[in-house]
């Protein structure tokens, strides 16, 4: 069980309960592969607000819900009375009379803040312009599976210092993962996150692909263009910040490489690397599903 309400960023959490998570996540994997499988959330109701697409976070949580003897409601931003000018506010406390969890997709992140502040059920963000700590428990959990720790790692974020980058910090520092940063002068995170995370592990922060890839033991890029994002910033980090065999090569022999996908090939990585025998995508991806129900069943009720 964690103690915090709500799961906003990944800084809520201390070492103990990501490990918990990322412990819990492993074994519920496997006890579904086993069929051993048991219903933690039986008649529970999770509601998933998007204001924006995803295939990955919907499929894995509502697939999850069910698993775990639950259900989940899909609930486009355009379908609710937000649509009409209904206060999230409003929203929040209402879904909170029905369902067990609220779990949402947003643009702004004051907008899962305000859910969070006026639901009376635990609020999830299932990815914010500013964080996205669903992927990382899911990335930290495939670390594990991959490395059989986490503790002691160097991680390589390359391209840009986005969402997905600001929520890796947290979940970095707080089991002890060693982060090197390369992104172009502008695309930093989080500058009160860097500084939390400098306080727990070594955090470099360089415009420099190679030097910080060198002797990762994980290599990491996201999309150039996020979905709050406009094209135009592409040529900010193509073809410099691009993952190809040549900046792999810079890692560790043993290094794996991560991607929260979706993915453009042929910008921030090759198809020689992401579809080759270093990429642990697939299983990153898989991990969603796991890494959440582990979440949805450790959140108080
Ligand atoms: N990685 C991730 O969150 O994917 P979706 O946008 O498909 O949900
Ligand atoms: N940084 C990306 C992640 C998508 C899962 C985005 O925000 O679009």
């Amino acid at each position: 069980m964690i103690k915090t309400k709500d799961l906003l960023t990944l800084g809520e959490l201390d070492k103990k309960q990501v490990i918990q998570i990322v412990d819990l996540a492993l074994k519920l994997k496997k006890d579904l592969k086993k069929g051993t499988a048991k219903p933690l959330l039986k008649n529970k109701t999770l509601a998933m607000i998007f204001q924006k697409p995803s295939t990955r976070t919907r499929v894995s949580f509502e697939t999850g819900m069910f698993q775990l003897g639950g259900h989940a409601i899909h609930l486009s931003s355009q379908d609710l009375q937000l649509s009409r000018g209904e206060t999230i506010d409003d929203t929040a406390k209402t879904l909170s009379r029905y369902v067990d969890f609220i779990m949402a997709r947003v643009y702004d992140h004051s907008t899962i803040e305000s859910l969070a502040k006026n639901a009376t059920v635990p609020v999830i963000n299932g990815l914010s312009n500013s964080f996205h700590p669903c992927q990382i428990l899911a990335d930290l959990m495939t670390i594990k599976e991959k490395k059989g720790k986490l503790d002691g790692l160097k991680l390589a974020w390359i391209g840009d210092g986005n969402n997905v980058c600001n929520s890796m910090l947290y979940g970095c520092a707080k089991v002890g993962i060693s982060v090197s940063v390369a992104v172009p002068r502008g695309f930093e995170p989080n500058p009160q996150v860097v500084k939390e995370c400098k306080s727990l592990v070594d955090i470099d922060l360089t415009q420099d692909p190679q030097k910080a890839a060198k002797d990762a033991d994980v290599v990491v890029t996201d999309t150039f263009v996020s979905i709050h994002d406009s094209p135009g910033r592409l040529r900010k980090f193509y073809p410099k910040y691009q993952v190809n065999s040549a900046l792999m090569a810079k890692a560790k022999k043993s290094a794996i490489f991560m991607h929260c996908l979706p993915a453009k090939r042929g910008q921030e990585v090759t198809s020689s690397v992401i579809d080759g025998s270093q990429s642990v995508v697939w299983d990153e991806a898989e991990n969603r599903l796991h890494s959440q129900k582990a979440l949805l069943a450790s959140l108080p009720l």
